[in-house]
């Protein structure tokens, strides 16, 4: 698999995304999700699989308490391993929505077919992925997954390079990292 350099003109967002239990549970899924992220052009520039405890789905879906399908929400999220991504690319937040579809499974079945959802979407619960909603939450949300890691330090240091092209796909940590060059 040969994926070209990539170059940006303009400056580089990032994002969170997720591959919920579901997807996890089926690694030819799994491997088509991580391929689908860098055919479309995603810089991968973390990469880490977890599992949550209840309490850190509560928290993380803590804008959702008290919906109806809050409970479930939690339970699923809390069922099995995930994988999280911090994303770069070009209006990262909303492209990676893009790919990701409408929440509910009906619908990216039959309005948007050819999206993660649409194509591994089993419920509105179980709907295969998540991703930030705006540059505010991605913020938060990687703060969330990835707590040692600084959005500001990467954009003020990393943004830069990364833009230029100066990465590689490191084909066994799957993340892209900096050329050795320019390494710090
Ligand atoms: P996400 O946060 O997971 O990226 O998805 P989203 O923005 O498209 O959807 P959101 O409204 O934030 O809902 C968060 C997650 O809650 C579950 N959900 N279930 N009707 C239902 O049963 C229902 N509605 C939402 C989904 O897993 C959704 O992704
Ligand atoms: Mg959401």
């Amino acid at each position: 698999m040969v994926f070209t350099t990539l170059r940006f003109a303009k400056s580089l967002q990032l994002t969170l995304a997720v591959i919920k239990p579901d997807a996890v549970a089926h690694p030819l899924i799994l491997e088509a999700l991580h391929h689908k992220i860098l055919e479309n052009h995603f810089t991968i520039v973390q990469c880490r699989d977890l599992v949550w405890r209840r309490e850190d789905s509560e928290s993380f879906y803590a804008e959702h308490a008290g919906r109806f399908f809050y409970q479930r929400l939690v339970e699923f999220m809390s069922s099995g391993p995930m994988r999280a991504y911090i994303l770069a690319r070009e209006n990262a937040v909303r492209g990676w929505r893009e790919l990701m579809g409408p929440t509910r499974v009906f619908q990216a079945r039959y309005t948007a077919p050819e999206t993660i959802r649409g194509i591994y979407g089993l419920t509105d619960t179980r709907n295969t992925t998540h991703g930030s909603d705006s540059e505010e939450s991605a913020a938060r949300e990687i703060a969330f997954f990835f707590p040692e890691f600084s959005v500001k330090q990467w954009m003020e240091k990393e943004e830069p390079l990364f833009r230029a092209g100066c990465v590689v796909y490191d084909q066994q940590k799957q993340i892209h990292t900096l050329k050795e060059e320019f390494l710090p």
